[in-house]
């Protein structure tokens, strides 16, 4: 049987004491394969090996017909081809990341810069821009130090709302978000974090 396979992108510069890893190693095990399928992890360590920011190379080509951006900014695409390539090739993504300044780190945001490509991963159209990817179903394990995602908010959550939109530009509508939270404030933060995800599980997140 062919397998389920899961593209992660692993947004903390942290190592071992990374909260948002150690949330998705308790939450992604715990993934249930549809039709009892193997699951296979591709993952994309993108804080520890961050993807360069996009060049002028990059920026001119995506103002070209595709074909002509082909031929005259090739090398500057061929990272983005391969990163969509790579996403083309998954059932499943999972977003692994901390919160930064509200929203999404710097190296998620290159990660999403080299994706959302015009007449590639999506189309302009009088109705706005319309996605060229199939949906899939796209986990975000989000961990932060202060009290995100409250309500009533006790700080402005940029993170939920763009990556939604960011991601379903290109056809990713169905997303999920766990999180765990207040985690400057945890005496152990590891036990918080695990805390948390038991809740997430149990409330059937991953279904
Ligand atoms: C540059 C930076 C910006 C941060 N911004 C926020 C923020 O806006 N809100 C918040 O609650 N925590 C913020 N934090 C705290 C992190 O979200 C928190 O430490 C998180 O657990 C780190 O995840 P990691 O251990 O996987 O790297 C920030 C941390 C850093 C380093």
């Amino acid at each position: 049987m062919k397998p389920l396979n899961v593209l992660l992108l692993d947004c903390s510069p942290r190592r071992g004491f990374s909260t948002s890893r150690h949330l998705t190693e308790q939450l992604l095990p715990a993934l249930p394969a549809p039709s009892g399928q193997e699951i296979r992890v591709t993952k994309r360590n993108l804080g520890t090996e961050p993807l360069p920011a996009i060049t002028a190379s990059y920026a001119e080509s995506l103002l070209l017909p595709v074909a002509e951006a082909k031929e005259s900014h090739g090398a500057a695409l061929a990272l983005s081809d391969a990163l969509i390539e790579e996403l083309e090739q998954a059932d499943m993504l999972w977003i692994s990341t901390p919160v930064y300044n509200f929203t999404v780190p710097a190296v998620l945001k290159n990660w999403i810069d080299l994706v959302v490509r015009r007449d590639v991963t999506f189309v302009n159209t009088a109705e706005g821009k319309v996605g060229l990817l199939r949906d899939r179903p796209t986990f975000v394990a989000v961990t932060s130090g202060g009290a995100m995602f409250r309500d009533p908010p006790v700080q402005p959550d940029f993170f939920r709302p763009y990556l939604t939109a960011v991601l379903g530009v290109i056809g990713l509508k169905d997303i999920r978000f766990t999180h765990a939270t207040g985690l400057a404030f945890a005496e152990v933060p590891r036990f918080a974090i695990e805390d948390q995800a038991a809740r997430w599980l149990s409330e059937g997140a991953l279904l």
